[in-house]
């Protein structure tokens, strides 16, 4: 292999991540499963030491490229010759970390994945958005589970027209690690459940949102106005840990989401269920390689990640033939994978289309979280997204 076939790695500089952090290293393993990033330094923890010693004991990295803070990451990485240098910052920190790093990284003229909800506040999204169109830069969220073949069929069986007008949505994500009082002494449920850290929300603005932008990102139709109750169970909280929602769809279609972290012993129950004048479907998170698809006259079907039938998104997010489960890591990877192009083409002054959820979509997260408290705190008057 000539020096000139060794394909040059999209290089990754990673914020948050750090020792005993939850999806820092998930986002690693994602961005370098399809062999297309390499993740070349980092800011991994508020704590100097801590981050330094996490990147080069998690990750393997060079001291030079394990920073102290963020804002030395920026610094010194501008300052590398354009070759060397990390192409894109991936954020990985508690909510309230969000907007600064990416507002600055933006700024020095990197561009940004970053993890959900976008921001702490609306209007955070919203300066963050303007900031992203005058600066040029890409801007990625990770709502990873558009990820998924399977949710790309279901995206695609909508837009074919094969099941009609969509009619009713039910999108559920229910988990049961918050069912008892575990915020001291654990790091994820500590910032979840504080407002300062978290946001708004608890429940809704971890999960909820997720829920939110698959139904979105499936069936093609935005959430016109929503309804809620929200419930904090576990005494001493200060955020929800479980709600319902009634939704309006712009187009007619009516539907429920509802989120609990409190849903005991669920492990993470994210599901949808659609149905049009002509057919349904419904996707769980849990067995992701299906898609169980009905129809009012026949048997159901069930449809499967690499196999036959597929439409041409479904195939494309698949990577092995059919009966070898893809999961979780594959449907990350996924963004990855496509967020990798678009820096590609933009490094060669050009453009190519990805699907990846993007700044609007961060903006359409805060909105629906921001309504949902409102309409729970005046006792569920219907707000209007
Ligand atoms: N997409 C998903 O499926 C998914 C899943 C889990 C979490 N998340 C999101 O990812 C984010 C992190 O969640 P988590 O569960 O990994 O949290 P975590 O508490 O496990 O990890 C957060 C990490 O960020 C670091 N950090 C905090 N402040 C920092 C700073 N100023 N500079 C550098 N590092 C800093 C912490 O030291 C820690 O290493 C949250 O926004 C959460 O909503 C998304």
């Amino acid at each position: 292999m000539t020096a000139q076939s060794v394909i040059e790695k999209v290089r990754m500089g990673m914020v948050g991540g750090g020792e005993g952090s939850f999806i820092g290293p998930v986002h690693r393993m994602a961005a370098e499963l399809d062999g297309q990033i390499r993740l070349v330094c980092g800011a991994f923890s508020s704590d100097a030491d801590i981050s330094r010693r996490s990147g080069q004991q998690m990750y393997g990295l060079p001291a030079e490229r394990c920073y102290g803070s963020y804002t030395e990451m920026l610094e010194r990485e501008v300052a590398l010759p354009v070759g060397r240098r990390m192409d894109f910052v991936a954020i990985t920190t508690p909510n309230h970390v969000h907007f600064p790093v990416a507002s600055a990284a933006l700024g020095a003229g990197f561009h940004v994945i970053c993890d959900k909800p976008v921001t702490l506040s609306l209007d955070e999204a919203l300066i963050l958005a303007e900031q992203v169109r005058t600066s040029g830069c890409l801007f990625g969220l990770t709502h990873n589970y558009t990820g998924y073949p399977m949710v790309k069929e279901a995206r695609a069986l909508v837009a074919s027209g094969a099941i009609g007008k969509v009619r009713r949505v039910v999108a559920e994500y229910v988990q049961g690690w918050l069912a008892t009082r575990a915020e001291e002494g654990n790091k994820q449920a500590s910032w979840r459940t504080d407002p300062v850290r978290s946001g708004a929300a608890g429940c809704f603005g971890d999960i909820g949102t997720h829920a939110e932008n698959l139904l979105e990102y499936v069936t093609g139709l935005e959430i016109e106005s929503l309804c809620a109750d929200l419930t904090t169970f576990v005494s001493g909280r200060a955020l929800e840990d479980d709600g319902n929602v009634l939704l309006r769809m712009k187009g007619g279609a009516r539907g429920v989401l509802f989120a609990s972290q409190v849903a005991v012993g669920e492990e993470n129950g994210l599901k949808l269920r659609v149905y049009g004048e002509s057919g349904g479907f419904e996707w769980s998170q849990i067995e992701p390689n299906s898609l169980i698809v009905r129809w009012p006259d026949r048997p159901f079907e069930v449809r499967r990640t690499g196999g036959a039938g597929l439409s041409a998104p479904a195939r494309d997010a698949a990577r092995l033939p059919a009966g070898h489960p893809e999961g979780y890591l594959e449907a990350f990877a996924e963004l990855y994978r496509q967020f990798a192009a678009a820096v590609r083409a933009r490094s060669e002054g050009g453009e190519v289309p990805v699907d990846v959820p993007d700044i609007g979509d961060g903006v359409r997260g805060m909105q629906f979280i921001e309504a949902v408290v409102e309409s729970s705190r005046q006792g569920g008057v219907w707000q209007t997204l």
